[in-house]
């Protein structure tokens, strides 16, 4: 590559929050100057914004907070891509003020994280986890007919709040288990969707045996599911969610589950992530907690990395992104 004077051209920097998955940065690596955040945990902000300022592109994830005054202080900054179909730590309007477009990874983990809102549902219904460590601790004993009883998944009603890809994924899973499925959704159903019957959220909470979150975090959708909406639920439901943390009111959540308003959680999701230790969520009875894996295959996190470097490279070499933020 040369500049526009023969000279050889400066490759452009891109400022990696973290290693990622696969190949995809050993790609972006022969196009342009690397600059790999090390370790396994994320830069503090005071490096995340001294080291975007010295970037032409940031390819970060959902635990980096990209603010106004991150991209004020980055004067080269010609595209953010985050790693995550979510970009809720992403301040869009100041980008898109500054003409720097937002790349994400929509579509490629629907399926993966249908598997595991899933998962959690069968988990926390059937006891999974008690069951796993009933017996690692030593206590089984012999079969015992009221030993760690929980409620059927098979022909339980599911109500499924925010009916986009993920949520129509669930639905179609929850056909093969002979599920009645409501969803709450502003927009028609069609496509290949499984049925399911569009409700108003009150009567969604009241008739559901599980009801799993699917929107993402918005000041609109910012604690939906508060004490009100949790009392509308049967004392024997479970929640489940896999959207953000935020989702939910998670105080109230937790006095549910203790009070006995609902029967169970499974959440990968937290309001504050990791879980501080010591937060009254860890102490939540018939709760199961998983670290933010939804997308957490190997495959679709490989594809999630390439996407993100195509968002990168597309935008460096001046062509729209194949998955831009905002453009439908
Ligand atoms: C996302 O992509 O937004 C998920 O939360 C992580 O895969």
């Amino acid at each position: 590559m040369t500049a526009g004077d023969g000279a050889p051209a400066r490759r452009p920097r891109v400022f990696v929050t973290r290693r990622l998955p696969g190949d995809a940065l050993d790609r972006l690596a022969r196009e342009a100057e690397v600059d790999l955040w090390p370790g396994d945990v994320p830069p503090p902000y005071d490096a995340l914004v001294e080291h975007a300022a010295r970037a032409d592109a940031l390819i970060c994830l959902l635990t980096d907070r990209i603010d106004a005054a991150l991209i004020d202080a980055a004067p080269a900054l010609r595209v953010i891509s985050t790693v995550a179909v979510g970009y809720d730590n992403i301040d869009v309007a100041a980008a898109t003020r500054r003409g720097i477009p937002v790349g994400n990874t929509p579509g490629v983990l629907t399926e993966t994280t249908a598997d595991l809102a899933f998962a959690l549902i069968l988990a926390t219904a059937r006891r999974i986890v008690d069951a796993d460590r009933f017996v690692r601790d030593g206590l089984w004993r012999t079969w015992d007919p009221n030993l760690l009883l929980g409620y059927d998944v098979y022909g339980a009603t599911l109500g499924i709040i925010g009916f986009g890809k993920i949520g129509r994924a669930v639905a179609r899973r929850a056909h093969g288990f002979g599920m009645r499925v409501l969803c709450t959704t502003r927009t028609q159903i069609d496509g290949p969707a499984a049925p399911a019957q569009s409700v108003a959220l009150d009567d969604l909470l009241r008739a559901s045996d599980f009801v799993s979150l699917h929107v993402p975090l918005t000041p609109d959708t910012t604690r939906m599911i508060g004490e009100r909406e949790l009392r509308l639920m049967k004392p024997t439901a479970i929640l489940i969610n896999t959207a953000r943390g935020g989702v939910i009111d998670q105080p109230a959540l937790v006095r549910a589950l203790s009070e006995g308003w609902i029967a169970g959680a499974g959440l990968d999701v937290a309001a504050v992530e990791p879980v501080p230790p010591g937060d009254a969520l860890l102490r939540a009875p018939n709760t199961v907690l998983l670290p933010h894996i939804g997308s957490a295959s190997h495959a679709t996190r490989e594809r999630m990395a390439a996407m993100a470097v195509d968002n990168t490279l597309a935008a460096l070499r001046n062509e729209p992104l194949p998955n831009r933020v905002g453009s439908g």
